[in-house]
């Protein structure tokens, strides 16, 4: 059979059901998914995707080992967490072997959105070569972006058109694409293009999720999703389990 590169670029554009035959790989660049990549590489045990501030609270109760708290709401730290959704609060001091609890607004929904597939993995440009290395073999393959407060979201979009760029670049058969696919591609193919180390940055910038980062002070952390490869692992979510960790 044909292998499929599809892409949804909002949760709600596709039927979960549409996603039980395949890997999805769930894309929330700023930031949700580039910090879950970043805390599992600095050696985190497991992130718990949780959809609500107050049941991350009440299951970090409940939980029988000490554990953190971490995500935003409107970009900033919540009150009462360990930590917000910069990837830099997330380095080997503050999440080695710890499990956290996190929740985020639109990247833990997009998460929530996947219960039905057969995989499920994480992206960033930060991971980028090591996710579409791994979806190599895939032959049923989801990009589900999450949007920035159910608007397609230029960075995500970005992603997305990397990722098919490469899993057409790398594939030994002809792969089918949906539209979105191909609108993603061609964006990127153009984003891509330009004089500087990276030239997207300053789309990240302007789009509406760096604009309410800056609104917060944490424009700092746009370079920091928008660079390539600084990691090399890919999470996955235990769907039994509901916890992202590395296999
Ligand atoms: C989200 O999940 O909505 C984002 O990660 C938002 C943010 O980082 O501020």
């Amino acid at each position: 059979m044909q292998p499929t590169v599809s892409v949804h670029l909002l949760p709600s554009l596709v039927d979960p059901a549409e996603l039980a035959d395949g890997t999805v790989v769930v894309i929330d660049v700023l930031r949700a998914t580039t910090t879950i990549t970043t805390a599992l590489a600095a050696g985190a045990a497991g992130i718990i995707p949780c959809l609500e501030i107050e049941t991350a609270r009440e299951q970090a109760e409940q939980y029988p080992d000490p554990v953190l708290l971490g995500g935003e709401r409107r970009g900033e730290k919540i009150e009462g967490f360990n930590l917000g959704n910069s990837p830099s609060e997330y380095t080997s001091a503050a999440v080695q072997s710890q499990t956290i609890l996190f929740t985020t607004t639109n990247g833990t929904r997009a998460l929530d959105r996947c219960r039905q597939a057969t995989r499920v993995l994480i992206a960033g440009f930060v991971n980028l070569s090591t996710v579409a290395k791994q979806l190599k073999l895939a032959a049923s393959i989801h990009l589900l972006c999450a949007g920035t407060d159910g608007k397609v979201s230029v960075e995500d979009t970005l992603l997305a058109g990397a990722l098919v760029d490469r899993l057409v670049q790398q594939a030994t058969k002809p792969i089918s694409i949906n539209d979105q696919a191909g609108i993603a591609q061609a964006a990127w193919l153009q984003g891509s293009q330009g004089a500087t180390d990276i030239p997207w940055l300053s789309l990240l910038q302007q789009g509406l999720g760096g604009q309410n980062l800056a609104r917060v002070g944490l424009s700092q952390d746009i370079p920091i999703c928008a660079a390539i490869d600084t990691c090399s692992v890919v999470p996955e979510l235990n769907l039994q389990t509901g916890i992202i960790a590395l296999p």
